[in-house]
């Protein structure tokens, strides 16, 4: 009882220091269910809560799952007597009742629920001390070929129970590079990329891994660990890409045929096949045991190799490795006959060609593979048609093709065409190909003038370009329509400067004399010219063209008057505005062809500023002259013979007059509202714009301001707010009601500098929000109110009279038209 009294005060000590602190938890109170979380490994004798009876209650007791661990006193006070283990029971189901003094239950059992929180008290500990693990040479990264797994009996949902994996150790260890690694969560052990590249069982096939598992995460000093020692096989890769297949193209044996063959590490692979190129079919396919298959004929003059991939996947459908490459050469056979170049081959061949020329090359097809047997063609004439004037004539070289002249020399009169058969053939077949040679004749007659001389022509020097002046013909007895026979003219002589031209009539060869460019008598009056009519084919060697094909022809261009020409089409002159009166500001001049005297005049000359000496063409001022009423100005200048017929011309000149500071500055606009609220309480101030009528210097003109008189100087100040605004502003307050008009000079800054004296009228009034209210009568032409109510008098009083007449009018009138409208009354005395 002594030690029960003890612990009781010590107790009731702790719960009371304790209540002080949490508000929210009560240490004491009446029987209810309640649920208590305490800390395993605790140091025993603790109090859990003190229960209070109620009367009858005198006493408590405690049922359930105490494990001897829990007791309550008969005053209520539960505790627990020994450390709890999470790990033995983590939650403590405990039934509480009261007794009256007679044992008699009162209340309860209450249940008192009481849950048992983890510390970290237990190592995590690898089920195995050593694991055995194999693993394929070149297996897919990061999946798991094995795992290691340990296990830790604290909470697994507080960090107690936490475990976290890692590879401490890998054995051997090249260039410190791993080929292993672990999920930290599962355990999981996989390779590195590194590891699926370079793994390779004749190199090294057996590895040793050091595990290590934490608890708390692996990232609590605390926390504990445990390691185990993995060893790995590594086991040679079977999933190789095979070696590339040949297949023989149009095969007539049963499909599908099995060609090659995959095959996955491990049994249970879903195999695949994956096009590389895209393909309208694939003519592959591959069964479940990893065979492929060629399923159709193929045409290597179609398609002559095939690339795809086989792929192997597990049963989640996730590939197992990566894909191996799968390569199809397809081999040729002789299954394509040759085929000739064209329905028809055609070949020209000039008549009187010596034995031996060639004619041309026949060129055979063969879709078979190239540089094989099945596509090497051999050439063989079969057939000549006609054999005239024998067999023979022609040759084909067997493997060339090169067409020849075997015979004799042709004579296009006596055959103009041959039809040749030419056998090609290739290992297995043969086909028969169409030539036609036609027999061509040659360029051995030259064209002849039909005259050497086509006279004399004289035409005036104005003839229109384009004029016809002249037609010439030449004769060639080559076949017509070719270019033996067909003429073209040259003019050799007599025309340097490219003046005339000539067309030739495709049917009838006459040639056409025209002039290209215009004729000038002052240059050339007479031109001796020849004509050279020629073959666009080459003549044949030991032809030539003699004088036959040439004529002449004397061209004579008479004299027309012409209109004098000026040098330029627009003269430009530019000049200061201020120039003085009779300076020269330039000259204009003109030639005339048939070099008579020029007098020059000047025409639109609307400001009269200018004349111009009508000998020299020199232009003078005869005005001052005002950039700013006209800064370009345009006169036209008239150059006419003098004698003659005279004729004249006209051409422009362009005078840009130059600015000049000859503008003082100015006002913008007029100011007519400016105006300052009275009285005056702080400083006033205005804004005005400013301008110059001198063309705008860049950037701006530079203006000035001073105000003109004393009085105002003492009243008010000006500066300058930007190139084009200035202030005005007061000095002072007490300014009288009423119109100041304040002068000011403004300077434009120009070179030389121009001043203006503006006056700029300000008003000093009462302001109503702002506005200002002018008192009555101080503006002219406004009313004021007792004028306005005059002029409504009047106005009513002008009303009220013409309303009375009427009114009088409209009583005269009563008894005899009683029915006419006021406006038929008008009408009345007419009718009278
Ligand atoms: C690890 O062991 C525990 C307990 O034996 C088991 O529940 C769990 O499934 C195992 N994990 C693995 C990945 O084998
Ligand atoms: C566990 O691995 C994951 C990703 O693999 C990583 O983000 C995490 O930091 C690792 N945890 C520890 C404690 O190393
Ligand atoms: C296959 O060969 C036969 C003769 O061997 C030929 O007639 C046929 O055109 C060929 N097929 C193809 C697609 O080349
Ligand atoms: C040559 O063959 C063509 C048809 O291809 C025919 O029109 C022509 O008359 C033949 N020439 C001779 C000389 O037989
Ligand atoms: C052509 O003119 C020349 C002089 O220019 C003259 O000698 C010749 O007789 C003329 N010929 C004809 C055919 O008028
Ligand atoms: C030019 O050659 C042709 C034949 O080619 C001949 O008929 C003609 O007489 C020759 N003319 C001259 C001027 O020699
Ligand atoms: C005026 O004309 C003369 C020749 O007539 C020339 O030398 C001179 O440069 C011209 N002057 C001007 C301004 O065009
Ligand atoms: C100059 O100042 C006035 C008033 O402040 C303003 O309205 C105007 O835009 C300014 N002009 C320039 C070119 O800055």
């Amino acid at each position: 009882t002594m030690m029960r009294a003890q612990l009781h005060c010590l107790c009731l000590l702790i719960l009371y220091l304790t209540a002080g602190y949490g508000q929210e938890r009560k240490f004491s109170g009446p029987l209810k269910p309640m649920t208590f979380s305490i800390f395993e490994g605790q140091e025993p004798s603790q109090v859990i809560f003190q229960f209070k009876a109620s009367p009858p209650a005198v006493t408590f007791k405690l049922t359930g799952e105490t494990d001897g661990i829990f007791q309550i006193q008969p005053d209520g006070l539960l505790y627990h007597n020994k450390a709890l283990d999470r790990e033995t029971r983590a939650v403590h189901k405990l039934q509480v009742s009261t007794l009256d003094a007679y044992g008699a239950t009162v209340e309860g059992p209450v249940p008192i629920t009481i849950e048992v929180k983890d510390i970290n008290d237990n190592r995590p500990t690898f089920l195995q001390p050593n694991y055995e693990g194999s693993v394929r040479q070149n297996s897919r990264p990061g999946k798991p070929f094995m795992y290691v797994n340990a296990t830790d009996l604290d909470d697994p949902t507080t960090p107690n129970g936490q475990l976290i994996y890692e590879i401490i150790i890998q054995l051997p260890k090249v260039n410190d590079v791993m080929y292993f690694q672990i999920n930290n969560k599962t355990g999981a052990i996989s390779l590195t990329l590194e590891g699926s590249r370079e793994l390779d069982p004749i190199k090294n096939p057996s590895y040793r891994l050091v595990v290590s598992v934490k608890d708390m995460g692996g990232q609590n000093d605390h926390s504990f660990s445990d390691s185990t020692s993995v060893n790995i096989m590594v086991k040679e890769n079977i999933w190789k890409a095979p070696e590339p297949v040949e297949i023989v193209e149009n095969s007539t044996d049963p499909h599908p045929i099995k060609i090659t063959q995959v095959q996955w590490n491990e049994p249970g692979a879903q195999y695949s096949l994956v096009e590389k190129e895209k393909l309208s079919t694939l003519p592959f396919s591959i069964d479940q045991e990893g065979g492929i298959y060629v399923t159709q004929p193929l045409d290597r003059e179609e398609k002559d190799s095939y690339v795809f991939y086989a792929v192997a996947k597990d049963e989640m459908g996730k590939p197992l490795a990566f894909p191996l490459q799968i390569r199809v050469k397809v081999k040729d056979i002789n299954d394509n006959p040759p085929t000739c170049p064209s329905a028809v081959t055609v070949f020209e061949v000039q008549e009187n060609e010596d034995i031996g020329s060639n004619i041309g090359t026949f060129i055979g097809h063969d879709m078979d593979e190239e540089n094989t047997a099945n596509s090497v063609l051999e050439y063989k004439i079969v057939d000549q048609i006609p054999k005239l004037p024998k067999e023979g004539l022609f040759l084909v070289q067997t493997y060339s093709g090169v067409v020849q002249l075997a015979g004799q020399s042709l004579k296009k009169q006596d055959t103009p065409q041959y039809n040749l058969t030419i056998e090609v053939s290739d290992k297995d077949f043969k086909t028969l190909c169409h030539v036609e040679i036609n027999v061509i004749d040659i360029n051995d007659q030259i064209p002849i003038f039909e005259k050497s001389d086509y006279g004399n022509l004289t035409l005036a020097e104005d003839t229109a370009v384009g004029s016809t002046i002249l037609t010439i013909r030449a004769t060639d007895t080559d076949e017509p329509f070719t270019g033996s026979s067909k003429i073209l003219y040259r003019i050799i002589q007599g025309d340097s400067e490219g003046q005339l031209g000539i067309d030739t009539d495709p049917q009838t060869n006459a040639g056409y004399v025209i002039i290209k460019k215009p004729l000038d008598f002052e240059t050339v009056a007479i031109h001796n010219i020849v004509f050279q009519a020629e073959n666009p084919e080459p003549l044949v060697s030991g032809v030539h063209y003699n004088t036959s094909s040439s004529a002449k022809f004397k061209l004579i261009v008479t004299d027309v008057n012409e209109a004098p020409q000026f040098s330029q089409r627009i003269y430009q002159a530019k000049v200061r505005e201020d120039v003085a009166v009779g300076t020269k500001v330039g000259n204009v001049t003109a030639k005339d062809p048939e070099n008579l005297d020029i007098s020059y005049s000047l025409r639109d000359n609307t400001r009269g500023w200018l004349k111009i000496d009508p000998v020299t063409g020199e232009i003078f001022t005869t005005a001052p002259l005002d950039r700013e009423a006209e800064s370009l100005y345009r006169v036209q200048v008239m150059a006419t013979e003098v004698g003659g017929s005279s004729q004249s011309s006209i051409a422009s000149f362009h005078l840009t007059l130059l600015d000049v500071n000859d503008n003082p500055p100015r006002l913008a606009k007029e100011y007519t509202g400016l105006f300052l609220c009275h009285p005056l309480h702080q400083e006033g101030t205005l804004i005005f714009e400013v301008t110059d009528d001198d063309q705008r210097s860049f950037p701006s003109p530079h203006f000035s301001y001073s105000l003109v008189s004393e009085s105002s100087q003492n009243d008010w100040k000006v500066s300058r707010v930007n190139g084009t605004h200035a202030k005005l502003s007061t000095k002072h307050t007490n300014f009288e009601e009423g119109l100041y008009s304040v002068p000011i000079r403004i300077s434009d800054g120009g070179r030389p500098p121009l001043e203006g004296v503006v006056s700029l009228p300000v008003t000093f009034c009462t302001c109503v929000e702002g506005h200002c209210f002018q008192p009555a009568g101080h503006q002219p032409g406004m009313p004021t109110v007792g004028m306005a109510v005059g002029i409504l008098l009047t106005t009513f009083l002008v009303i009220g009279i013409i309303l009375a007449v009427v009114f009088i009018r409209i009583k005269k009138n009563e008894g005899k038209d009683t029915v006419e409208s006021a406006q038929a009354s008008e009408a009345q005395p007419l009718r009278n």
